[in-house]
């Protein structure tokens, strides 16, 4: 079975959306269902490339039980052809895919918080430049989100 793979896509990759892929992993274990997935992300600028997330999302998330690793890198074209779903935070990341995206892919771009039933389509706010507690709220953000995404996929595979 082939597996499904996911990429999430913010601006700097070292804040949300690394926090999401780390989420993620950590749910997919959770329902013993890794082995049907491949998920990474990356960012749409090139500031960080290489960099190792920011501390204060990973602090944040071991606080609430998560625990992960990544390392920055931009997003490119060929992501579109390698990932099945990609997942921008908010509408300028989104904006920034939709000009990469190559014609009869675009179905394959959907933001993060088309998922979050408590506010959809809203942005994943983003928290480089806040306090503390925009990141417990980004993490309770993604967590909600990723949540939700996954039971649509398993919807998805019922049919
Ligand atoms: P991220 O957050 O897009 O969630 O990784 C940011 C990280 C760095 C910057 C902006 C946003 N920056 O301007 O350096």
């Amino acid at each position: 079975m082939n597996k499904v793979k996911i990429l999430f896509v913010c601006l700097g990759n070292i804040c949300r959306s690394p926090l999401a892929e780390g989420i993620l992993r950590q749910r997919v274990e959770e329902r013993g269902i890794a082995h049907l997935f491949e998920i990474d992300s990356c960012g749409t600028a090139a500031y960080h490339i290489g960099k190792s997330p920011d501390q204060r999302s990973v602090a944040n998330a071991l606080k609430n039980g998560v625990s992960y690793q990544h390392a920055a890198r931009q997003l490119n074209e060929d992501d579109f052809d390698n990932f099945d779903f990609v997942i921008p935070m908010d509408d300028s990341n989104y904006i920034d895919a939709m000009s990469l995206v190559p014609q009869g892919a675009k179905a394959k771009v959907i933001k993060m918080r088309a998922f979050d039933d408590l506010a959809k389509g809203s942005d994943v706010p983003d928290p480089y430049y806040g306090g503390e507690n925009g990141f417990q709220e980004v993490f309770e953000i993604l967590d909600r989100s990723v949540n939700n995404f996954l039971d649509h996929l398993g919807k998805l595979s019922e049919n």
